[in-house]
């Protein structure tokens, strides 16, 4: 069906790709520019359990059309993927996926954290991008919240050179200020009950725990200054400790609730204008290290239920990089910024082994969001109707080149 070609650029960059036979082997990329392809930490694709939410032939075309080459995939799936029985098991439904999809998304997963299975963790961890702990509980069955349990996996973490990543909220604090809030049924509650402080108590546990045992820490999705500055402080300490935040932290607050009512619920929550300026200057003075966009898909009609009974989280992957590229055009971030954030951090910090894959940009691109380009099977987006400015125009994933017009 194709075969490899080189692909000569009009500007005289060479990239080795496999191109359909009958179509052009030069692509004038004289407009151009060209990305080392990006890496998301962070993504839900659903498989196994959740299929009719997302799976991998969807997930990898929404990648693959946001500039995203390589993804780690969270372990709350239905099972839970916390032993070598669900990962292997895993690991097979998503090659078939790909497979079928015809797109070789490079794809590690993490192991989830459930004290029952802490044993395993020896013979996976060579296998795995990290042990994911859910402090607090998010979407799926997966929580450690008992302090010796936490101890452990941290402990045996660092002893395998394991990266421990957290979902960082307490769990005891978050019940606590839900029964506090249980009068209310708006969904901009799930700010209040999620507060600030309920991130922070779970990040300072953490970094304590990965002072004391030595662990490598990886912060999820990182909502407030109260859990930066925590984290800042770890860094100065020379703590192994790394920020990720997300592109919904960063592009939407709380005033969304008004627009978006419960389709606006994510955890941990969006936050005020002034809690998303200080993620702007944490990335700047780089206590923030990487971006993941948690890509978290649930269906428009679970996410229209009432509060209480619809489900936390975005999909979105197709527009991370144009949402990057239009704060590029806007002067709040650099590019260099932009390849540190989805690229060279998340490679040093997971030690991804090198590769090739790039992304040709047309930075002088506006488009508007519309439901037409989402290939998520969610089918929507908090972004809908926004206008970017520079898009991903191909995408080279392991020789072979997408012309994304036609994904
Ligand atoms: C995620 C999901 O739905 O899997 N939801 C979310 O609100 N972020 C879980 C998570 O990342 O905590
Ligand atoms: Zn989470
Ligand atoms: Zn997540």
């Amino acid at each position: 069906m194709s075969e490899l070609k080189k692909i000569q650029t009009t500007d005289g960059h060479r990239i080795d790709c496999t191109i359909p036979d009958g179509e052009t082997d030069v692509i004038d990329a004289s407009y151009l520019m060209l990305f080392p392809a990006l890496i998301d930490p962070h993504v839900h694709f659903r498989t196994p359990g959740a299929e009719y939410k997302e799976d991998w032939t969807t997930a990898s075309k929404a990648a693959i059309r946001g500039g995203v080459t390589t993804v780690l995939d969270m372990p709350n799936n239905s099972p839970s993927c916390s032993t070598i029985f669900t990962l292997d098991a895993k690991e097979e439904l998503v090659q078939k996926q790909l497979l079928e999809a015809k797109i070789p998304l490079r794809h590690a997963f993490y192991l989830g954290a459930d004290k029952r299975h802490l044993q395993e963790i020896p013979q996976l961890s060579h296998r795995v991008a990290g042990l994911k702990i859910y402090m607090g509980s998010s979407t799926g069955e997966l929580l450690v919240d008992d302090p010796s349990a936490l101890l452990d996996a941290f402990q045996i973490c660092a002893e395998n050179d394991l990266l421990v990543a957290v979902h960082a909220e307490d769990e005891a604090l978050l019940k606590e200020r839900g029964e506090l809030y249980s009068g209310r049924s708006d969904p901009a509650v799930h700010s209040k009950i999620r507060s600030p402080e309920v991130a922070a108590i779970a990040v300072e546990q953490a970094i304590r725990l990965a002072e004391k045992t030595k662990a490598r820490l990886y912060i999820a999705h990182v909502s407030s200054s109260a859990e930066l500055a925590l984290i800042r402080a770890a860094k100065k300490q020379g703590l192994a400790v790394y920020a990720e935040t997300t592109p919904h932290h960063l592009f939407l607050d709380e005033s969304a609730y008004e627009t978006l009512g419960t389709l606006a619920l994510v955890n941990p929550p969006l936050r005020s204008k002034k809690e998303q300026e200080a993620l702007w200057e944490a990335i700047h003075d780089e206590t923030i290290d990487t971006i993941g966009t948690d890509h978290a898909p649930h269906t428009l009609e679970e996410k229209k239920k009432p509060y209480g009974s619809a489900p936390s989280g975005f999909p979105s992957i197709e527009f991370y990089f144009p949402l990057l590229l239009n704060a590029y055009a806007e002067k709040r971030l650099s590019l260099e910024q932009i390849v540190s954030l989805t690229h060279t951090r998340p490679q040093e910090i997971f030690r991804l082994p090198l590769n090739d894959d790039i992304v040709a940009v047309d930075l002088e691109i506006e488009r508007t969001i519309e439901a037409s380009m989402i290939r998520s099977k969610a089918g929507w987006s908090p972004y809908l109707g926004r206008t970017l400015k520079g898009w991903p125009i191909y995408t080279a994933c392991q020789g072979r080149l997408f012309d994304l017009a036609k994904l």
